[in-house]
């Protein structure tokens, strides 16, 4: 029988504390089935100081320092990753209120749900310092988080400042993405060759384009023509802006981006026309990544024709969810095959109330719906248990890609010795019905009420602590940490070597100067 001994860290660390300190660092994970993106193996976990310091693969014979260390029993359950939901709006101020689910709520329901890690965005109005709004967001956020969270920065208007502010945020203060919107005409929109040279600066910093991906102009128009029509319900709101809106505006951020010669990643891909156009620009070797999201995998469109104006209002974000019932589960076929890459959620939660400003007008209904909670058991529910997903998969799809993507792995989106230790028993049997009466979020409306889910996390582990246990929270306000993303992640390997092939097939032809004809 081999003897293995564990790492140096906790040998190391026995000799300098006492047993108490010591029980507080370490935490032993039990007799779980370690599930990565690419295997699974039955193993124990060692944790220590909020790291992964040592994995026992099953018939180890290990010994500890001392059989006083916390266990957690992890029979029949999976050892996964803490979810990352690359996609969130925590208090977000948004057509004229802010979103309810603050970084103390929002990242309580988060670890209720399975996931530990967020990446937030940033969005300055229109003329604002990028700096400035940057510092704004992480007071906001360094405040209230409950675990480690990240943030994307949106430009909403270009100029040389906004050009070396982007520079500052990715040299400095660790921003490695950076989101152009092109819809809401009038504050955020971006024109074509703004995000020419938006994507350009990207380039240059080795970071990552992100796009909303909807023509604003079509938009603006499709709303004056509904509201015409006197169609002011919520049932306005996709009829004016159809998938069409989306995939052109789709085809065309790839085009730039292409043209550019940059990576570019499509935020809340929500229709199957815009996600074929991200397969055929991936077909064509563009280098494109596509993000749907839990409301887009797990409910349709077809609510905002429901008659009680609450529920129509309450599933209004952009691009609309579908009425097409058969999105959700291409969009699913399509994170399976891997055309599509990682799933987020838009979590950007707005009550009745408020809502309500736009009860004789569709347009002034503040955009957005819930899922940071519910999207690791939507992936599993309609993902694995349907056989379209594999655990794998899952674990792909809801966290190891968006680590690659940006640039935050292996320390995150990984079990592996020296990864952070945010790690969830992912109990593939227990089941629930979502409820606005028993999540966690501060909103008072869920996308997805009486949907009953098979597969929860029974316990999550953030930086090495037990947070989420048996349904109860045990969450530290504030002791979440920013995590500073490094420019030139994967997405950007080969970029140099394409240019350099491109550019060699750019040619000048030498000839003899123009002549007019003589006479
Ligand atoms: O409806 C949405 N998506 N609200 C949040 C802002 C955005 O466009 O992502
Ligand atoms: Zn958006
Ligand atoms: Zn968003």
């Amino acid at each position: 029988v081999s003897l293995v001994f564990i790492s140096h860290f906790v040998v190391k660390i026995i000799g300098e504390m006492c047993n108490e300190c010591l029980y507080l660092l370490l935490l032993l994970i039990k007799n779980g089935l370690v599930t990565n993106e690419d295997r699974q193996f039955k193993a124990d976990v060692l944790v220590q100081d909020g790291k992964v310091v040592d994995i026992f693969p099953e018939g180890s014979n290990y010994k500890l320092p001392s059989n006083d260390i916390p266990v957690v029993d992890a029979t029949d359950k999976l050892v996964i990753p803490g979810g990352i939901d690359p996609h969130t709006h925590l208090q977000l101020p948004f057509m004229g209120t802010v979103a309810v689910d603050d970084f103390d709520i929002g990242t309580q329901a988060s670890i209720s749900g399975g996931t530990t890690f967020i990446i937030d965005f940033v969005i300055p109005a229109k003329g604002q310092s990028l700096l400035e709004a940057y510092h704004q967001w992480r007071k906001w956020a360094d405040e209230k988080v409950n675990h480690d969270y990240s943030l994307h920065v949106a430009v909403t208007w270009w100029s040389e400042q906004v050009a070396k502010e982007m520079e500052i945020l990715v040299k400095d203060y660790g921003v490695n993405s950076f989101k152009v919107f092109m819809a809401y005409k009038n504050s955020f929109m971006v024109t074509d060759e703004e995000m020419y040279h938006i994507f350009q600066k990207c380039k240059e910093l080795g970071v990552l384009a992100q796009v909303h991906a909807e023509n604003g102009d079509l938009v603006h128009e499709g709303q004056k023509k509904m509201l015409k029509m006197g169609i002011t319900g919520p049932e306005g709101h996709e009829m004016a802006r159809p998938e069409e809106c989306e995939a052109e505006a789709t085809l065309r951020a790839i085009t730039i981006a292409n043209r550019v010669n940059t990576p570019v990643y499509i935020v809340h891909v929500m229709s199957k026309s815009a996600a074929h156009v991200i397969v055929n620009a991936r077909k064509e070797g563009k280098r494109v990544f596509g993000e749907p999201i839990a409301a887009g995998l797990g409910v349709d469109g077809s609510h905002m024709f429901n008659c009680d104006w609450r529920h129509a209002a309450a599933f209004v974000m952009g691009p609309p969810l579908r009425p097409d019932p058969t999105t959700k589960d291409v969009l699913m076929d399509l994170l399976a095959s891997g055309d599509l890459h990682c799933v987020g959620t838009d979590n950007c939660t707005f009550c009745e109330g408020q809502k309500a400003m736009g009860k004789d007008d569709f347009t002034k209904i503040p955009n957005g719906v819930n899922g940071i909670e519910d999207r690791m058991a939507i992936v599993w529910d309609k993902g694995v248990n349907s056989g379209k997903l594999t655990a794998c998969d899952f674990v792909r799809v809801t966290s190891s890609t968006a680590a690659k993507i940006f640039n935050v792995y292996p320390r995150k989106g990984r079990i592996e010795i020296g990864a952070d230790a945010d790690i969830v028993l992912w109990d593939p049997k227990a089941t629930k019905t979502i409820s606005a009466k028993t999540h966690h979020q501060a909103v008072d409306f869920n996308i997805f009420e009486g949907m009953k889910v098979t597969g929860l996390a029974q316990t999550t582990i953030v930086a090495g602590k037990v947070v989420w246990n048996n349904d109860k929270l045990s969450t530290v306000k504030g002791s979440g940490k920013f995590v500073p993303r490094p420019p030139f992640g994967m997405v950007f390997d080969g970029i140099d070597t394409r240019d350099k092939v491109r550019n060699e097939l750019l040619r000048k032809v030498e000839r003899a100067p123009y002549q007019p004809p003589k006479n």
